[in-house]
């Protein structure tokens, strides 16, 4: 099966300490992600920001009112630094992991109000068995355009639609989506992508404090409704608890999804 899967930052990272890597939870995702290679899924590896990326991207917002040129290095360098965390642990899983930083090939395109990435060379990587490994990263502007954030949410969706994925795992830290966050029985463990806008005017909204420059649960809702809906190619997509490896494992090799499964 071929699958896409996004480690969440608030997953792989301590959200609340800045520059605080969750090296047992990235140790464990990436020996799920060499088991279910072996057993024969192709995956594409996408991770977020969190207590890297998230910070530094904020504090330079906080400083400038914007992302400038000039935020470009510190944020694509703390974003470098958890990369190579992943890196290291994907690797001594036994994965053929290659990392692809998106700074390197995409440019924020203002204009278009999109990006324009070269993506050949990791699709290439993919269709010749590697297992490439992008994540949530900044973008500098095209002509005319700042500097901005592409959320490995936005990747991953993009990406499973280039790749033809089957599934999209958003490997996350809380066991899927609940109608009402208080509530630990009104876990949706499944429903239709048609459904997605009258759950999301449901859904109770928790207050978050912490440092998000993209968006949170409802954020990624959003996004899977709006790129699957004008996707050719419609994957499954399952948000599920990353913290436990026979979860993950069973998701990223074809298995049941213990979490919330959104289907076409
Ligand atoms: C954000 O990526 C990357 C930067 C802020 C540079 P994501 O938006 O995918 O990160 P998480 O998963 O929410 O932490």
């Amino acid at each position: 099966m071929k699958v896409v899967v996004k480690l969440g930052g608030s997953l792989i990272t301590d959200k609340a300490k800045p520059f605080t890597a969750r090296e047992d939870i990235i140790r464990m995702a990436a020996r799920a992600a060499g088991k279910s290679i072996e057993n024969g899924s192709q995956i594409l590896i996408v991770h977020g920001g969190g207590s890297f990326g998230h910070v530094v991207a904020k504090s330079e917002i906080e400083l400038y009112g914007e992302l400038r040129g000039s935020s470009v290095p510190p944020v694509s360098e703390a974003m470098m630094e958890l990369n190579n965390k992943v890196m290291k642990y994907l690797l001594e899983a036994g994965a053929m992991a290659v990392s692809f930083p998106p700074h390197s090939f995409c440019l924020n395109s203002c204009s278009k109000g999109t990006y324009s990435c070269y993506f050949e060379p990791l699709l290439r990587a993919f269709s010749l068995g590697l297992t490439p490994v992008t994540f949530g990263d900044i973008l500098i502007g095209e002509d005319g355009c700042r500097p901005s954030i592409i959320s490995g949410d936005d990747l991953s969706l993009i990406l499973a639609e280039k790749v033809g994925a089957e599934r999209v795992v958003f490997a996350t830290n809380v066991e899927g989506i609940y109608r009402d966050l208080s509530d630990p029985l009104s876990l949706i463990t499944q429903l239709r992508l048609h459904e997605i806008p009258k759950i999301l005017s449901e859904i109770r909204l928790s207050q978050t404090s912490v440092a998000d420059v993209t968006s949170g649960l409802p954020g990624k809702l959003m996004k899977i409704y709006r790129y699957l809906s004008s996707s050719m190619n419609k994957p499954e997509v399952a948000i599920i608890d990353g913290s436990r490896s026979e979860v993950l494992k069973k998701a990223l090799s074809g298995g049941e999804i213990e979490g919330t499964l959104i289907l076409p």
